[in-house]
């Protein structure tokens, strides 16, 4: 099973051909020199602009949207807005808050090592920036998926702490199905979770968080009651907008939830 099951493009769905030659610059740059916590890529001015302008649009959004959970996160690791974030300096941060470090990758790896790496507190991270001729949702995992969905909401010592869990888990699973049913959960959890806040829906998921289009749909799209052998029944397609969302009472029934599972109890 590879990341590209989860992030995958939809057949016919070409990238634009200019991103893909710098996405694979990108890539080489990350094979001569990655490692933990560096950041050999220096972005050029018009990636900049796109992050700047999505980074702004989201940070407008998230005040009435995102929980309040991932609203203290953006405050305890404030991403920059005028420049592309490198994780040379949010993984030093995150590491000094949540003891997670980032390692970059190009995106397209086993699934079994993303997740598996969260055991050793190793977030692996794509370093190239969505093509700007679909700036609002990134069928892949790019860096504004990344920083704004998964990085912020690891600074929560909670979030942390389950995305370890899901990593021990992966690390311990004996079969594909059990593999399957972790991914179903972080799947309907981390990357489009919500929850109950004051009567309202609030996202706390990364995917949700980082899509401004997601993020613009998310009062019509059915929202069923938190389950997680519902969440590992259905369906879901990486590639559109989400079709089914579950929404928690509260992040600590999520997390007593996620835990019970993931542990095997
Ligand atoms: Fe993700």
């Amino acid at each position: 099973m590879t990341r590209a099951n989860e992030h995958h493009l939809k057949a016919g769905e070409r990238i634009d051909k200019s991103c893909a030659r710098r996405r694979k610059q990108i890539s080489e740059a990350i094979r001569r020199a990655g490692g933990l916590n560096s950041h050999p890529v220096a972005y050029r001015a018009e990636e900049d602009l796109l992050w700047s302008t999505m980074v702004s649009k989201l940070n407008a959004i998230h005040p009435r949207v995102a929980s309040s959970r991932y609203l203290q996160a953006k405050d305890r690791l404030p991403l920059p807005v005028t420049h592309t974030a490198r994780i040379d300096d949010v993984g030093q941060r995150l590491n000094n808050s949540a003891g997670f470090r980032l390692l970059p990758v190009d995106g397209l790896i086993p699934i079994e090592n993303f997740y598996g790496r969260f055991a050793d507190d190793i977030f692996s991270t794509a370093l190239y920036l969505r093509c700007p001729s679909r700036p609002h949702y990134s069928p892949e995992p790019d860096m504004l998926h990344e920083l704004v969905g998964h990085v912020v909401m690891l600074s929560d010592p909670l979030f942390a702490d389950l995305y370890r869990l899901f990593g021990e888990a992966t690390n311990n699973a004996t079969s594909n199905q059990e593999l399957q049913a972790i991914s179903q959960v972080f799947w309907f959890t981390m990357e489009t979770g919500l929850v109950q806040e004051d009567g309202r829906t609030k996202a706390y998921g990364a995917a949700l968080l980082s899509s401004s289009g997601e993020l613009a749909k998310l009062d019509r799209c059915p929202v069923e009651k938190f389950s997680i052998p519902e969440m590992i029944e259905s369906d879901y397609d990486i590639s559109a907008y989400q079709g089914k969302l579950f929404m928690a009472q509260s992040v600590d029934e999520m997390a007593s939830e996620v835990r019970s599972f993931l542990n095997g109890t």
